[in-house]
């Protein structure tokens, strides 16, 4: 009885042993790379990899090879501080990418629709500015409505746990546009409320 007692804490404390140091190691792996889920925030040396090595492509396969490398194709493009580095918009609008509105249609040419959506943000973070403009620069309307979005002023419930979750603003934005991290909150968060001040004129801060 008594030896099988002492076997048993022997066991136990094996097990607890193996556990702590399989949740410690999980830990390190983890906090060294909190973002490789995310291909659009990848360490400096990490980005826009060759496909060959980005892990999207199959290294393998023959037609791989023949792709070009995002470094090459972006380098005459202008310049961004998130995501893929790239600014879109800029470079679409300078004329440095050309790109097919319709895939089958090398003539089409897209219905801009130039008009702002103003959510207004509970708390102290500026309000967001949806722009329709330079999202149909790119985009059918039907990418949006009404999946995505109702066609109507205020009839969706948009928050930033839904976004970071991948849906609303984050089907696109994380995945194949700008994504949220510290240095793009502005970029959608781009207008400040409107605050009262001593002399109780309004101005914008
Ligand atoms: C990238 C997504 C996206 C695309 C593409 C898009 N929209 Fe929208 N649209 C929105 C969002 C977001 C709203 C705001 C909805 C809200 O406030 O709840 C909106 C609102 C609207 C509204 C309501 C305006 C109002 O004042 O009530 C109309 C109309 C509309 N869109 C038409 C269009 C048309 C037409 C196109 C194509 C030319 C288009 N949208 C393309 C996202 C999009
Ligand atoms: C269907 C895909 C899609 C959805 C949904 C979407 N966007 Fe975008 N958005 C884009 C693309 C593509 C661009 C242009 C490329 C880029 O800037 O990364 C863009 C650009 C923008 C820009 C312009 C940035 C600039 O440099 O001028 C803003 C602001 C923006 N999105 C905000 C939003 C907000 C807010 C929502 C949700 C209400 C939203 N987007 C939903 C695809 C989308
Ligand atoms: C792609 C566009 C986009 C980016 C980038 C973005 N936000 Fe938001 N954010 C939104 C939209 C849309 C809402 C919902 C506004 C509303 O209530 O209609 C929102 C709402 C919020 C709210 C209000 C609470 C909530 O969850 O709805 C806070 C706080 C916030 N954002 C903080 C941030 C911070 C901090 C960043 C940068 C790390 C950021 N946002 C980046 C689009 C964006």
């Amino acid at each position: 009885m008594k030896v099988s007692l002492r076997n048993y804490s022997w066991y136990k404390f094996l097990v607890v042993t193996l556990a702590l140091i399989f949740i410690s190691s999980m830990q390190v792996s983890l906090a060294g790379n909190p973002n490789s889920f995310n291909r659009l925030m990848k360490k400096k040396p990490e980005r826009n990899l060759p496909p060959s090595r980005d892990g999207i492509h199959d290294p393998n396969a023959e037609g791989t090879g023949t792709l070009q490398p995002p470094k090459e194709a972006f380098s005459n493009l202008v310049k961004s501080k998130s995501g893929n580095y790239v600014d879109w918009v800029k470079s679409l609008r300078e004329g440095k990418i050309n790109p097919r509105y319709d895939r089958l249609d090398p003539k089409a040419k897209p219905i801009i629709m130039d008009l702002n959506i103003v959510r207004e943000v509970k708390g102290s973070m500026p309000d967001v500015v949806f722009p329709h403009a330079q999202h149909t620069e790119w985009l059918d309307c039907s990418n949006c409505h009404p999946a995505i979005f109702i066609p109507r002023k205020g009839a969706n419930q948009i928050s930033m746990a839904s976004i970071l979750l991948g849906q609303k603003c984050g089907v696109c934005h994380g995945k194949v546009a700008f994504p949220i991290t510290a240095r793009t909150c502005r970029t959608c968060h781009s207008k400040s409320k409107l605050t009262k001040v001593k002399n109780k004129k309004r101005v914008r801060k």
